[in-house]
């Protein structure tokens, strides 16, 4: 079972209808809507970036129970170039061969963390969110997008947080949601998006290449139909 987002064997391929480049998936991507007057309107936009399984599913046993490349390619076009903030469980999920994430600054959240924040193993540990949030608005990329990339409880954390740091409007604005049609047994989920949130589709296939775990957490080969979504606040 691999514990991360594989980057190694992600491969290239990708939903045909996305951007190259600055995550910008159709016409929301990019800087749009930046220069407003309004104070709460700039900064970076804060997302998010998940795959889920059936019933929400998105890790098991402090790993995630599957491998799927087309998913990987997409978390690796999406996030290369920008700041990712992550608990420290999703970091630990990371082979030591995989981290820090390249191309990124890698900034870890641990409530063991010095106050002031302190650079270990290639990222940036810190113990509050909002330090957090700081550091990546002031690190390369982010002053376009800041990715929250897991887990479960740093997803919940900011999916309704309002107030927060250096970003634009003070909350979470997006959601870049991977679903995979496929049961899998889990031990963390995704939390659910209100209706508030407006999907967009931009991406979908079916992932031969993926693989699947089962009661064991052996992973097996299994074919996983996908879709990418591009979720946002506002309807
Ligand atoms: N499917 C996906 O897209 C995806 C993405 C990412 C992760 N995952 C999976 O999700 C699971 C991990 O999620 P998780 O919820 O167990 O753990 P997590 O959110 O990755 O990490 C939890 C830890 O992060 C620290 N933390 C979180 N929020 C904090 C805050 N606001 N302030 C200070 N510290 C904070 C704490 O560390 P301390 O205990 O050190 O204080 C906490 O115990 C794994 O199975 C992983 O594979 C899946």
């Amino acid at each position: 079972m691999s514990g991360a987002r594989d980057e190694e064997t992600a491969g290239t391929a990708i939903g045909a209808d996305r951007d190259e480049r600055s995550g910008g998936v159709g016409p929301h991507g990019g800087t749009a809507g930046a220069a407003s007057s309004d104070p709460g309107d700039r900064g970076p936009e804060l997302a998010a970036i998940w795959a889920e399984a059936r019933d929400r599913v998105i890790g098991s046993e402090g790993t995630m129970p599957w491998h799927v490349p087309e998913d990987m390619a997409l978390f690796k076009r999406e996030t290369t170039g920008f700041p990712v903030v992550m608990g420290r469980a999703t970091w630990e999920s990371f082979p030591e061969r995989f981290r820090p994430l390249p191309h990124r600054t890698n900034i870890v959240l641990s409530r063991g963390a010095p106050e002031e924040g302190e650079e270990r193993g290639g990222a940036w540990w810190f113990r509050s969110l909002d330090a957090a949030l700081e550091l990546a608005a002031r690190s390369p990329g982010g002053t376009e997008r800041i990715w929250i990339i897991g887990g479960a409880s740093l997803y919940e954390r900011v999916l309704d947080a309002v107030g927060l740091p250096a970003v634009r409007g003070g909350r979470l604005s997006r959601v870049l949601l991977t679903r995979l049609d496929a049961a899998v047994p889990g031990d963390r989920r995704a939390p659910a998006l209100g209706e508030e949130w407006s999907a967009r589709p931009v991406g979908s296939g079916v992932d031969e290449r993926a693989r699947l775990a089962g009661d064991d957490g052996a992973l097996t080969p299994h074919p996983v139909p996908y879709r990418f979504l591009d979720v946002r606040r506002g309807r």
